[in-house]
């Protein structure tokens, strides 16, 4: 029996661009995503979310299923363009009443909501008139909107997520394109995530200024990372593995919890790599007041001689990989969900251990894990037990983690239910339910049934 805090929150997450539709409706103004998706040859099939799970007309009855599986928490996006059709100016009312009404309708089903403000929907105006977050102007845009969330949600709304996986905008978005806003360069993602990391300390002093002491919440950022593990004992495949680690999340982490970027980054970017003066530095310093972390995969990571081309595993989210000089590698042995991701649940411990010594032990929430699994409805009913073990997995190396003194205190499900998966549009299931096209019916999995019981004990039998 594995028994987890009491303080311990359970819950499952989405992002409004991949669940919510209603791309044209409420007064929604376009998002990159609208734009990306529209453009030939971005996604998978042509695939769009303009409707996706259509959860802006249903989120009712996605909202009672979460009660009656017995979810306790939901962490949701709110989508920039539909408070700020143009991204900034007036605020549009439908938008505002959408996410009121959607987040009275959880607070009285007794879910406790998670809110991230930005899971990289950007609104297109922004993009357009101001090349998005490659301008110094857009933190200072981002906080205004900030407040605005704060200003009208935050009497519901006790856990703030200023961004979703920065590292995603940076690479997918600006490195090699695959992603919104699709532009390809060696150079902007460092750019990129340096206006990210103002954005992020900008809207949490906003928050911790005016906010916080009243409405009694609390605010941080969720960034993403693989485990690293040395592809032999030798120092230098050590040394590649750390240095990958800091070139993922030491990148967004160690600004703020260490004051500055990693030396390993400096060290080989040079003036590529943007400098914070003391004004930013003091905004980004200690602005998290939880370490929201997204996990999925672990790799091998190698030393590639400099000068020497580092081939990657193309699913390997490797980053620049020549910045690195590294090369990652994954073990045939390992087991692999639908995306080719590995499961390695221990790497999901590693990770949680070197995140505990560098950083100072701060509290760790899991803000997502999953995977992605062929679910198919057979006699009207969908059993996914690969992904029932994946999760007793990673939850079981999480509890291994706890018992050696890492502060973990919550884990969310990637995802509540099937939805639009990016580039790869509906192909991918992450889902605890069902749903697919055009019926998009909901058809909860065995997982929903047996991750509701869990949420509701505490206990790994
Ligand atoms: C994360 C992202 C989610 C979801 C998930 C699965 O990077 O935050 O939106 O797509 O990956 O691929």
């Amino acid at each position: 029996m594995k028994v987890f805090p009491d303080s311990f929150t359970w819950g499952t997450a989405t992002a409004a661009y991949q669940i919510e539709g209603g791309w044209q409706e409420g007064g929604k103004g376009l998002s990159i995503w609208d734009a990306f998706t529209h453009t030939p040859g971005k996604i998978l099939n042509g695939a769009k979310g303009d409707i996706a799970c259509d959860h802006f007309h249903r989120f009712r009855e996605d909202i009672a299923l979460m009660e009656s599986l017995g979810l306790k928490a939901y962490r949701l996006s709110l989508s920039w363009s539909r408070i700020f059709p143009q991204g900034r100016g007036e605020p549009n009312p439908e938008g505002l009443r959408f996410y009121s009404e959607l987040l009275d309708c959880l607070l009285e089903k007794n879910i406790v909501p998670w809110v991230t403000l930005y899971h990289w929907d950007l609104p297109l105006a922004l993009q357009v008139e101001l090349d998005g977050w490659l301008n110094p102007a857009l933190p200072d845009i981002f906080a205004e909107y900030a407040r605005t969330c704060f200003e009208h949600f935050g009497d519901r709304v006790k856990h703030w997520i200023t961004l979703n996986e920065p590292w995603v905008v940076s690479i997918f978005g600006h490195n090699n394109g695959v992603m919104a806003p699709g532009r390809v360069s060696r150079d902007e993602p460092y750019q990129v995530a340096h206006q990210l990391l103002r954005a992020h300390g900008k809207a949490v002093r906003v928050y911790r200024e005016h906010f916080q002491v009243d409405q009694r919440g609390v605010i941080g950022i969720t960034n993403n990372a693989d485990w690293r593990e040395p592809y032999t004992d030798s120092d230098k495949d050590h040394a590649a593995a750390q240095r990958a680690l800091e070139f993922y999340l030491g990148w967004f982490a160690d600004p703020i919890y260490l004051g500055s970027y990693p030396d390993c980054m400096r060290g080989r970017l040079q003036d590529r790599l943007p400098r914070f003066n003391q004004e930013d530095l003091a905004l980004i310093r200690d602005s998290s007041d939880f370490f929201g972390l997204n996990h999925y995969t672990t790799h091998y990571a190698a030393h590639v001689e400099p000068g020497k081309p580092c081939k990657s595993d193309p699913y390997g989210n490797g980053g620049i990989s020549d910045d690195q000089d590294v090369r990652l590698i994954s073990d045939p042995s390992w087991e692999k969900a639908s995306m080719n991701w590995n499961i390695v649940p221990w790497g999901c411990r590693k990770l949680l251990q070197w995140i505990d010594q560098r950083y100072g032990h701060p509290e760790i929430i899991i803000t997502e894990n999953g995977c992605a699994l062929n679910d198919e409805i057979v006699d009207g009913r969908v059993e996914d037990p690969k992904r029932i073990a994946f999760i007793d997995q990673y939850l079981r190396a999480g509890h291994e983690a706890i018992e050696a003194g890492v502060n973990l205190n919550g884990y969310f499900v990637w995802s509540f239910m099937d939805n639009f998966e990016w580039a790869l549009g509906p192909s991918m299931r992450f889902g605890l339910v069902y749903t697919d096209y055009p019926s998009l019916k909901r058809i909860p999995k065995s997982s929903a049934h047996w991750y509701g019981q869990l949420s509701q004990t505490n206990t790994l039998a």
